[in-house]
């Protein structure tokens, strides 16, 4: 299966599917973790990122799509992977159409988390990652509604959308994803 996870900062695209990798055995990519582990072992590209990163802003579309584009022909997503951030602009989304297309393939799933703004900022506080300050949350919140909500609406006018409220524990919220995941049934 080929699956979608969006939603906003902290709404526990991360957190599910880490689970839902383990339970259908596909890959997981989430293009911030990359970013992040890029500038954590000094890779250059990740050196030039993590500015965005720390203001709250989306790293440029080629940055991103050169990642997706390398790790999309590796063996282990020849069955399948979740994508967990990505992507996160139309712009993004077009090439990845493009991108599986060109390989006789689609998108199967998109699976949209949603929270209240208040257990965002509660959990994102919490967690205290170095983009998690209340001024960078209000940042990384407004580019998600101007850039990366017209990419579900891009999704759900093909039906793909699956919409999953995000709060409760993980094992609630987790109970919800598998529903939709089987419903698709691939
Ligand atoms: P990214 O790393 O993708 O961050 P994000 O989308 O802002 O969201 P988070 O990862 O913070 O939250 P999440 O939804 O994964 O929730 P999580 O499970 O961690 O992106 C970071 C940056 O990288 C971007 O701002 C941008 O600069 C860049 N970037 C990445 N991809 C890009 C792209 N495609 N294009 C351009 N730029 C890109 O949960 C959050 C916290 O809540 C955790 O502490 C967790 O333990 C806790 N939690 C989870 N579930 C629950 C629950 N049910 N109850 C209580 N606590 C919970
Ligand atoms: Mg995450």
């Amino acid at each position: 299966m080929r699956i979608v996870f969006m939603g906003p900062p902290g709404a526990g695209k991360g957190t599910q599917a880490t689970r839902l990798r383990d339970d259908l055995s596909i890959p997981h990519l989430s293009t911030g973790e990359v970013l992040r582990e890029a500038c954590r072992a000094g890779a250059k590209f990740g050196c030039q990122t993590s500015a965005y990163i720390e203001a709250g802003e989306l790293v440029p579309d080629e940055t991103i799509l050169d990642i997706v584009v390398e790790r999309l022909d590796q063996t282990d997503c020849q069955t399948g992977f979740l994508f967990d951030g990505f992507p996160r602009t139309v712009v993004q989304a077009k090439e990845l159409d493009r991108l599986l297309g060109e390989r006789n393939l689609a998108i199967d799933l998109v699976l949209e988390l949603v929270i209240e703004i208040d257990e965002l900022i509660l959990r994102l506080s919490l967690r205290g990652r170095s983009d998690d300050t209340e001024e960078v949350i209000q940042e990384r919140l407004q580019q998600y509604d101007v850039l990366t909500r017209p990419v579900i609406d891009y999704y759900r006018e093909r039906n793909l959308v699956e919409t999953i409220c995000g709060e409760g524990t993980p094992d609630e919220i987790f109970a919800r994803i598998k529903v939709a995941v089987d419903k698709v049934g691939k």
